[in-house]
């Protein structure tokens, strides 16, 4: 493995791009190669199963491209995959999920009541829960899947009247009385991050993975000694299937002419 080599991140679609720019931002020498898998979004409707099944393929896609770690950058297949495939991979390439980050970052505050919102992948499999209570036993834990955002989100639906309606009638239930911290556990939240602190107005923080998960790859990038620091090599972007959104969205974030290639994986 070399430091030149380039970070895999992958998602469902465009909700990853969040964490690759975090990525970015942090890190900005290092290359990325990042999968949507588009055909098969939103991957919160799925079985775990097939999720997983998704994700141990792209994960062999980015490694085949020469990725040197993988970054699962949603919440539904690090719910589902990220345990077997850190085993899979072990002492091959490290896999880092955006759940643990968050959890340690969460359990680490002296919060008594947390939110968390997701979609049905990551909620019903109460990963978040789990792993807080390991930690906190005494932290309350209110979560709820809110299936129509990701979708809504990643078709550039998001800072209007109609988005901020639904994201309102998410928030206002009756689970979230008291809560201290709303955790974003879906990577395409952070799109709609301005719109949920507004529904909040400062009174509860909120709480997304982005920076907490690039701080998490550059820890573990230093630990292998794979930081890089030389001339930056262009970054490449695939999906499954070709969507007008996704090419827009790719080009807001990374604010320059990219090229998205169609794979089948
Ligand atoms: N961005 C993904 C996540 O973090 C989910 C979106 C989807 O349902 O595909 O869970």
């Amino acid at each position: 493995m070399k430091a030149a080599q380039p970070i895999g991140v992958f998602d469902s679609g465009i909700g990853g791009m969040t964490v690759a720019r975090a990525i970015q931002n942090m890190l900005p020498h290092e290359a990325m190669i990042y999968f949507g898998d588009t055909e098969h979004m939103p991957y919160g409707d799925r079985s775990a199963d097939h999720i997983m099944g998704y994700s141990e393929k792209i994960t062999e896609f980015l490694i085949s491209r020469g990725a040197k770690i993988i970054v699962i950058a949603c919440n539904s297949a690090s719910a589902v995959a990220c345990e077997t495939l850190r085993e899979k991979y072990r002492g091959q390439i490290d896999v880092i999920g955006v759940i643990s980050p968050v959890v340690d970052y969460i359990t680490s505050r002296p919060y008594k009541k947390v939110g968390i919102i997701g979609t049905k992948a990551t909620i019903g499999s109460h990963i978040h829960e789990r792993l807080i209570r390991e930690q906190s036993p005494a932290m309350k834990v209110a979560a709820l899947a809110t299936p129509l955002l990701a979708p809504m989100i990643e078709e550039g639906f998001y800072n209007n009247s109609i988005s901020q309606t639904i994201i309102n009638s998410y928030l206002s239930n009756w689970r979230f009385k008291g809560v201290e911290a709303m955790v974003l556990a879906c990577t395409h939240y952070p799109l709609i991050k301005k719109e949920i602190l507004k529904y909040y107005q400062k009174h509860v923080d909120v709480v997304d993975t982005t920076e907490i998960v690039a701080e998490a790859v550059r820890k573990s990038l230093s630990e292998q000694k794979l930081l890089y620091t030389g001339k930056k090599k262009p970054d490449h972007f695939y999906v499954s299937e070709y969507t007008e959104s996704f090419e827009k969205t790719t080009r807001i974030f990374f604010a320059k002419q990219v090229k998205i290639e169609e794979v089948e994986i």
